[in-house]
């Protein structure tokens, strides 16, 4: 990580957080959590005010943005705030027809998979997502010292939607894709990673003091197509954003086999599901680079003193690594009892480090 020169959130005390600090692999006096997806369907209040308006639109509304994004912070004493919007919203913002169905998720009128239809993916320019940049900035004044993480999604997991037109459980178009004309693959997910990398700036360029790149469908490669079709343009994400001096987070689901290269692209702390426990993934990521994770979401609804002992033994093989940034090994489900979180983030900060 570069030191910071551009970054606007220079707020001393924001710099000096445990999330932070973790993320840059310093000592902490409390283990530092967030959740992915803690903004969201398990919070009533989140339900109340998102009743009548669709997804998309809510994401392109900074009065809305900014409250859902604070509500989990309030609730729960996290100690990071992640932006709430979606991967696709730089893609609706740069004209892709699509929309996210509740309870299904982003769906695109018009698949992708042919050369002419690139043209679609233009490059993201500010005036594209001026609300964005406008929720980033309020949101940081409102947090004070609290980081906020800024996010895209990453070129691969982006294609995925895009390819397929929606969700999918066996990537197979996306994958015949790949493999049937890897030039067209390589122009489709050159042009995402720009998209992605300008979406991930102008969070940073507004006030956002960390990035995370989602790879959510990342673990459906082997590390040979991996490292051949998607590394090169998650790379080009990363390090992009390099010199804007913000800690770049990197996730994936099933990536076991994949962490010491998602980690090679330009990541400073890579997020780990509940299959690899973090002291060995500690040992696949390598000395250089702190961990996030990893907590099975499903844990929580087991009793509090299985969670607890699961959060126990997670912070300690977190240990193994460089920095650890408690979370979850992927986002919240929408049935979690909240309380469950707030009594897990209590937990977590409690627990003795000596
Ligand atoms: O983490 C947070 O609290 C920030 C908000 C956030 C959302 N989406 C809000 C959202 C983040 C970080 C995302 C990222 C995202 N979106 C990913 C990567 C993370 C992951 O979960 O792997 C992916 C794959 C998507 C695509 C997407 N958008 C899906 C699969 C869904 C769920 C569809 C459903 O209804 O079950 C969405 C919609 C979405 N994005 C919701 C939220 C809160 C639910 C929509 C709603 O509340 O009506």
């Amino acid at each position: 990580m570069t030191s910071s020169t551009t970054q606007p959130t220079s707020n001393p005390a924001t710099q000096d957080s445990d999330f932070l600090r973790a993320c840059r692999g310093e000592a902490t006096s409390r283990v530092p959590v967030w959740f992915m997806r803690q903004a969201g369907r398990s919070l009533p209040e989140y339900r109340r005010l998102r009743e009548g308006v669709a997804m998309l639109d809510s994401c392109f509304r900074p009065d809305l943005v900014v409250e859902i994004t604070l509500q989990p912070v309030r609730r729960h004493d996290v100690d990071a705030a992640i932006f709430f919007s979606d991967i696709v919203v730089p893609l609706k913002a740069i004209g892709i027809d699509l929309d996210i169905v509740p309870g299904t998720g982003p769906v695109v009128a018009e698949p992708i998979g042919r050369r002419e239809q690139l043209e679609r993916l233009r490059p993201l320019e500010d005036g594209d997502v001026e609300p964005i940049a406008a929720a980033v900035g309020e949101l940081v004044a409102e947090l004070g010292p609290t980081p906020l993480i800024g996010f895209a999604g990453a070129p691969f997991t982006l294609a995925s939607y895009l390819v397929e037109g929606g969700p999918s459980r066996d990537h197979r178009l996306t994958k015949q894709l790949m493999h049937s004309d890897p030039v067209l693959w390589h122009e489709l997910l050159g042009r995402l990673a720009v998209v992605a990398r300008e979406f991930l700036r102008v969070q940073v360029e507004a006030g956002a003091s960390a990035v995370q790149l989602f790879d959510s469908w990342a673990g459906t490669l082997s590390l040979a197509d991996y490292t051949e079709f998607v590394a090169p343009h998650s790379r080009t994400v990363l390090e992009g954003v390099a010199g804007l001096g913000v800690p770049r987070i990197h996730f994936g689901v099933g990536t076991g086999e994949l962490l010491g290269t998602m980690g090679e692209v330009g990541a400073d702390v890579v997020g780990v599901d509940w299959r690899v426990p973090l002291d060995e993934a500690a040992q696949r990521i390598g000395p250089d680079r702190a961990v996030q994770g990893n907590l099975d979401p499903t844990t929580l609804f087991a009793p509090t003193d299985v969670v607890h002992a699961h959060a126990a033994r997670i912070i300690e093989q977190g240990r193994a690594a460089r920095g650890h940034v408690f979370n979850l090994g992927h986002g919240v489900l929408p049935e979690t009892d909240p309380d469950a979180l707030t009594r897990l983030v209590e937990f977590v900060h409690g627990y003795e480090l000596d």
